[in-house]
């Protein structure tokens, strides 16, 4: 059914995010019917702009970023419906000027009052925004009508900002009106990963140390830095990729049975699982870690320089562009099960998943098949470029002598679902307008995992260079990497 009726107020409306993703998304969900009859898009940035300017702004990035084939009634119909109010948060009176606008529309359009403010903008506006929303009254729900907050990543840069951004936030909005991205919570394999886990009795009863010998989860690019020097010089892999994309994987994949498939139960278990990596002592991240900055070499079919190369790269930088973690989970389930983590850029191939490897068998009656040279038990949930679930185990090779191969049981989400590409912001916006906030991050599971990558963030500055490896672009990542995993007797997955 079609969302609540409401307005869609976007800050930073000319900006790259509105006009990649949001535009095409809001654009697919009108195709589908699910923007309610009653809505609106406001759209707010600091240049002066007319109407027909930001809306040919918008007819241009359709044109450029659509998912799908774009039908004009469709636009027109979206189009219909824009306004645009010239302001920042600096500018208080401005939002006066918003607060009227909205007052206007919602008197012609009858969206009751409904607004979703989408802070589209970089992350040092978030809170001066949330503050004039707070000042001019329009943050505070009144007469049954809802007020939401999106907010985007980057959520703070460490636990301390991160804390204080929720602070600021919850200072003007409550708890509940505050719809945390994570893109990831977007994509159907993760999202998927709920439903295999507990649609199906199979899995549970052996997703535990007693079964499972390791999890290893990748998110591997071929992409450089290329033209994200300055933000990608100041943040690095880790900081980028793992409190929140990683570990939304992890947690998923860790977390204990939520008793209901609602936001609270759902989110009170990823953080409770996210509180249980535990890193105690500066020796213990560092061994723990590996963080490295790519060479120069060719990966994908980009000729790629060196990393402190890369424009707006300090030419000394200490920046990683690739990290590997071996954490554990400190509660009954997963106590001794290792769960190793890594991600890059430049690397070999573009390739994220989840895989799961259970126990071998204990002993192999096949004579000349020894234990180890049969085939790992991998389950691996497949999330880019296939997305699906696959199962590694061994089968007899037909003949007459038992000889044993390994074979591999595959469901891909194309085979089987017909599927209009999206965004991946199409349902993250639905929800939101619904108020279903299963798929956003609640205050304290941002903080749980940033909590949980503190650790490394104090051991590598005290390092310094330290400890900081290197790769050829173009390969699988440093050789650290393999000894971080060997050094507990496994193996990573390939990844080219
Ligand atoms: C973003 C990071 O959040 O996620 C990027 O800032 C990264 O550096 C991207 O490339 C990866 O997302 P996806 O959906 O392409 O795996």
């Amino acid at each position: 059914p079609p969302a609540d009726p409401c307005c869609f107020v976007v800050f930073g409306a000319s900006g790259d995010l509105t006009h990649r993703l949001l535009v095409p998304a809001l654009y697919n969900l009108a195709a589908a019917n699910l923007l309610p009859e009653a809505f609106s898009i406001v759209g707010v940035a600091r240049a002066e702009m007319s109407i027909e300017a930001f809306c040919e702004g918008l007819r241009e990035a359709l044109s450029k970023f659509a998912t799908r084939k774009v039908e004009p009634d469709v636009v027109e119909r979206l189009l219909a419906c824009v306004t645009y109010v010239q302001g920042g948060p600096e500018d208080e009176a401005s939002f006066d000027r918003l607060a009227e606008r909205l007052r206007a529309i919602e008197e012609k359009r009858g969206t009751r009052g409904n607004r979703l403010y989408y802070l589209a903008t970089p992350p040092t506006a978030f809170a001066p925004i949330a503050r004039a929303l707070g000042r001019t009254g329009l943050a505070a729900e009144e007469n049954g009508a809802w007020r939401r907050l999106i907010v985007e990543k980057p959520f703070g840069t460490d636990l301390a900002s991160a804390q204080a951004l929720n602070r600021e936030l919850l200072a003007v909005f409550e708890e509940h009106q505050i719809f945390r991205i994570d893109h990831y919570l977007g994509k159907e394999t993760v999202q998927n990963i709920m439903v295999m886990r507990f649609a199906n009795g199979l899995f549970e009863p052996i997703w535990n140390r007693d079964h499972i010998d390791q999890v290893q989860i990748t998110v591997a690019e071929t992409l450089p830095v290329g033209r994200r020097g300055k933000f990608y010089d100041a943040t690095g892999a880790l900081r980028d990729m793992v409190p929140n994309h990683l570990f939304q994987l992890l947690s998923l994949v860790a977390m204990e049975p939520p008793s209901r498939f609602d936001a609270r139960a759902v989110r009170s278990a990823k953080a409770a699982v996210l509180d249980e990596i535990k890193i105690e002592t500066t020796d213990e991240a560092l061994r723990r870690s590996v963080r490295a900055q790519y060479l120069a070499g060719t990966a994908g079919r980009e000729t790629v320089p060196d990393y402190r190369a890369t424009p707006d790269v300090a030419p000394g930088s200490t920046t990683e562009t690739y990290v590997a973690l071996g954490l554990t989970i400190d509660n009954w389930r997963w106590a001794g099960v290792p769960f190793f983590l890594r991600t890059g850029k430049a690397l070999c191939a573009r390739r994220s998943e989840i895989a799961i490897k259970f126990k071998q068998a204990p002993l192999s009656m096949f004579r000349h098949m020894p234990v180890e040279h049969l085939t790992e038990n991998f389950l691996t949930i497949g999330i880019a470029p296939e997305e699906g679930i696959s199962l590694q185990f061994n089968a007899k090779v037909p003949g007459p002598s038992v000889a044993i191969d390994g074979v591999d049981m595959t469901f891909r989400y194309k085979d089987h679902f017909e599927a209009a590409p999206s965004t991946g912001y199409e349902t993250l916006i639905y929800d939101c307008m619904i108020g279903d906030a299963i798929l956003f991050q609640r205050a304290d599971g941002v903080e749980a995992g940033w909590r949980a990558v503190q650790p490394f963030l104090d051991a590598w500055k005290q390092a310094g260079r330290d400890g900081l490896a290197t790769y050829t672009a173009g390969t699988d990542g440093p050789e650290e990497a393999h000894r971080l995993v060997g050094d507990h007797g496994r193996r990573w997955r390939p990844i080219c």
